[in-house]
């Protein structure tokens, strides 16, 4: 059976063995010093000024956006454009907060949102929260330029696009702020964990206090004088002083270590999916069953999960038949046409075509890229995907 999700890590025995020796040992476990340094490895290795670590890419979604309205950056009924392609927790936030999704469709060969469909809906935008669908992204810099163009906030959920990059800069940093998601299958696991990153100091200064209960413990000393100072707060009242609307969406030292032994492996794991992605597109290139990807444009394809978008409904029968019949596992394409999930029908009142998502949704299915991927296994998947 080839798996969606292989393995929980990459070095899977010795991360396993590393982790055990560390529990063992470690006294504290809560949220602390492995955790800041993987923030800061992160945040340098992703070329962030800030890294926020946080315990899934669903609540670095949730935290983002609420500290967006905290700060009134956006306000209750804006409207925020998103990928018809995505996963729910990525529009989730939005509603949830009182603001309104609009659901922008994607190009056929990239999967992602272009500038051009971007266009039709970008004048009536507070934010766009872009997600960089699979590790592939449209034209970035247009959508950028764009977003800049109409003073429409850009935010990237980059969860299933670590490591890709395009016109020499990697997804992720094209925005005010992007989220990363570290589930397992994900390009880089801690089991659970997630990361917001950032350039701006208020921004970074916000999400710390709202990972945590709103209070300000975890900021430093200096920071945390002036709020006290600006408060009025006394000494005594300090620590349980709350600032702004929060949750907790802590990490523990057990995913901060894991993180901090995973990182390592950064361009292992994005040499190794990228390797695979452009075999794939190769397999693929002559069939006339499926659409073809054009990726031509990205330097880097830091593939999650390679999807198959067939002619007709028919055909994808016949391939999805294929291929579980081969031993392969296959799901649909992230959560399909998101305004065809009964969530967002029962809260977002809407009814623009998004055709690309749609056929998406109905011909399309996608397998797992894991780093971990045997010869034998790639030459099963090439063969099925060349017809
Ligand atoms: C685009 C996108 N956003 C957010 C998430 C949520 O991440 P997590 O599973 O860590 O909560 C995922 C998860 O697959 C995702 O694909």
């Amino acid at each position: 059976m080839i798996k969606l999700i292989k393995s929980t890590f990459h070095h899977e025995a010795q991360t396993r063995r590393a982790l055990a020796d560390f529990i063992l040992h470690q006294d504290l476990l809560s949220m602390n010093g492995q955790c800041r340094r993987f923030e800061e490895t992160f945040a340098a290795r992703q070329g962030r000024r800030h890294a926020v670590f946080v315990s899934n890419g669903s609540v670095a979604n949730l935290l983002l956006i609420q500290v967006l309205v905290n700060q009134g950056v956006l306000r209750r009924g804006d409207r925020v454009g998103v990928s018809a392609l995505t996963w729910p927790t990525n529009v989730m936030p939005l509603i949830q907060l009182g603001l309104e999704p609009v659901a922008i469709d994607c190009a056929l060969d990239t999967l992602n949102i272009s500038p051009q469909n971007l266009g039709r809906h970008v004048s009536g935008l507070r934010a766009l929260f872009l997600t960089n669908v699979l590790g592939f992204c449209d034209d970035l810099p247009a959508l950028r330029a764009l977003c800049d163009d109409h003073g429409v906030v850009l935010l990237e959920d980059n969860c299933e696009a670590l490591g890709s990059s395009v016109a020499g800069t990697l997804l992720g940093n094209f925005s005010l702020a992007s989220t990363f998601s570290f589930f397992v299958g994900h390009h880089l696991s801690t089991i659970e964990g997630g990361m917001v990153c950032t350039d701006d100091d208020d921004l970074y200064e916000q999400l710390v206090i709202s990972r945590a209960h709103g209070w300000d413990r975890n900021l430093t000393p200096d920071r945390q004088q002036r709020l006290r100072t600006e408060a009025a707060v006394d000494d005594f009242h300090a620590k349980y002083t709350f600032y702004d609307l929060a949750s907790n969406f802590r990490p523990t030292e057990i995913n901060g270590f894991i993180g901090n032994r995973q990182i390592q492996y950064w361009d292992e794991i994005v040499d190794a999916r990228a390797a695979h992605f452009a075999r794939f597109q190769q397999a693929m290139a002559g069939n006339r069953d499926v659409h073809q990807l054009d990726l031509n444009h990205m330097d880097t394809v830091s593939n999650f999960a390679m999807p198959v978008i067939c002619r007709t409904p028919e055909l994808a029968e016949k391939y999805r038949a294929e291929f579980e019949a081969a031993g392969v596992e296959i799901r649909p394409v992230i959560a399909g046409d998101i305004t065809r999930q009964p969530f967002y029908r029962r809260y977002v009142a809407e009814s623009t075509e998004r055709p690309v998502a749609r056929l998406a949704h109905t011909n399309g299915f996608y397998f797992g890229n894991n780093p971990d991927l045997t010869e034998d296994e790639l030459t099963t998947l090439c063969d099925l995907l060349g017809n």
